[in-house]
C-alpha cells in the first residue's frame, strides 16, 4: 500500500493481508520508491499521481498481478505496459461522482459569488463595512453551465445546476441518450460548445490526449466574463493562458482543484485574486473515501484471493 487509507479500509486490508508499506511520509511516490515497496508483493495499491509509468511497470517484480489504484483517474499508470506484462489495472469509478461534483459546484459558487476574495479580506482584518458595491459577483440561475465531459461526475453536477436554475450545455465524446440528457444542449463542436459557457466545468482525464486542451485558442472563444472550473486534471489547462486571460478581465474567475505537477502550483495563480485554489478535494469525503477504499480491496480480493475477474478493470 504506497499510502495511508481511511481507517475503515485499513482494518479490512490488515485482516485479509500482510500489507508492506514504503518508507517515509505518507505522500505521493517516485517510480524508486515503488519498486523498492514493491518486493515480495502480490499487489499494489496506490493512489493518484503515483509513479507508475512504463518503465516502472517494466520493472515490478513478477510476483504483482494487481495494481490497484484508489482513484478513478489512470493517467498516473501506464496501462498499455501493465496489459503487456498481465499486470491487471482496477480503478474506483461511480463512488465520488457526487463528491466531486459538490466540489465543481462549490468552486463554481465561490468563483461566482467571490468567496475566496471576500474570506482573505476578513482573514487580512480588511473588512471595513458593508457597502452596496462590495464584493459584487453574479448570480447563477438563468446563466449557462458548459460541462466538458459529460460522464458520471459531469451528469451528477448538471443535476445539482438544475436544480439552481442553470441551463445545462455539454460537450462529449457521444450524444447521450434522451432519459440522461434530461434538456442540456449537446455541442458536437468546441466552437459552438466554448460560445455558450458563461461557466466552463472540466470533467476530462489527464494524459497526452488531453494536455493544454483549455490553450488560448480555446479561452479566446468564451464569452467575456465567463467563469472556469476544473477539477478534472490539471494538465488539461494551458496555466500561463488561464491567468493571462484572469489578469486581462476575459474570464471573470476561476476555480481549480486540480494542478499538473501538484503540489506544486503555477506561480501566477499564487497572486491571482480572482482564482480560488483547493487542495485536490474532489473525493474527500469520509463516505467516499471509505467507498474506494473498499473497491480498491473488492478488486484485490478478487484477483488475489478468488481469482476471479476484477469488478472494475481499467486494463
Ligand atoms: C481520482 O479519483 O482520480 C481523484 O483525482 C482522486 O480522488
Amino acid at each position: 500500500m504506497t499510502r495511508v487509507l481511511p481507517e475503515a479500509v485499513e482494518a479490512r486490508a490488515a485482516r485479509d493481508y500482510a500489507i508492506r508499506r514504503p518508507e517515509g511520509p505518507d505522500r505521493t511516490l517516485e517510480s524508486a520508491a515503488i519498486l523498492t515497496a514493491a518486493k515480495g508483493c502480490a499487489g499494489i495499491l496506490c493512489a493518484a499521481g503515483d509513479g507508475l509509468d512504463a518503465e516502472t511497470i517494466a520493472r515490478l517484480p513478477d510476483s504483482v498481478r494487481i495494481i490497484a489504484t484508489f482513484s478513478v483517474g489512470t493517467d498516473h499508470i501506464a496501462l498499455d505496459a501493465a496489459k503487456a506484462r498481465g499486470v491487471a489495472v482496477t480503478n474506483t469509478p461511480d463512488v465520488l461522482s457526487v463528491a466531486t461534483a459538490e466540489i465543481a459546484m462549490l468552486l463554481i459558487l465561490m468563483c461566482a459569488r467571490r468567496a475566496g476574495e471576500a474570506e482573505r479580506m476578513l482573514r487580512a482584518r480588511e473588512w471595513t463595512g458593508w457597502a452596496p458595491t462590495q464584493l459584487m459577483g453574479v448570480t447563477l440561475e438563468g446563466k449557462r453551465l458548459g460541462i466538458l465531459g459529460m460522464g458520471r461526475i459531469g451528469q451528477e453536477l448538471a443535476r445539482m445546476a438544475r436544480g439552481m436554475g442553470m441551463q445545462i450545455h455539454y460537450r462529449n465524446r457521444t450524444r447521450l441518450p434522451p432519459q440522461e440528457e434530461l434538456g442540456a444542449t449537446f455541442h458536437g463542436n468546441d466552437d459552438s460548445f466554448l460560445a455558450a459557457c458563461d461557466v466552463l466545468s472540466m470533467h476530462i482525464p489527464g494524459g497526452a490526449a488531453t494536455k493544454n486542451w483549455l490553450d488560448a485558442a480555446r479561452i479566446a472563444r468564451l464569452p467575456r466574463g465567463a467563469i472556469v472550473v476544473n477539477t478534472g486534471r490539471g494538465t488539461t489547462v494551458d496555466d500561463g493562458a488561464l491567468c493571462d486571460a484572469l489578469r486581462s478581465g476575459h474570464l471573470r474567475a476561476a476555480g481549480l482543484d486540480v494542478f499538473a505537477g501538484e503540489p506544486a502550483i503555477f506561480e501566477g495563480y499564487h497572486s491571482a485574486p480572482n482564482v480560488t485554489l483547493l487542495p485536490h478535494l474532489g473525493s474527500a469525503t469520509i463516505e467516499t473515501r471509505d467507498a474506494m477504499g473498499f473497491r480498491c480491496l473488492d478488486n484485490l480480493d478478487a484477483v488475489l484471493i478468488h481469482g476471479t475477474e476484477p469488478p472494475h478493470r481499467a486494463a
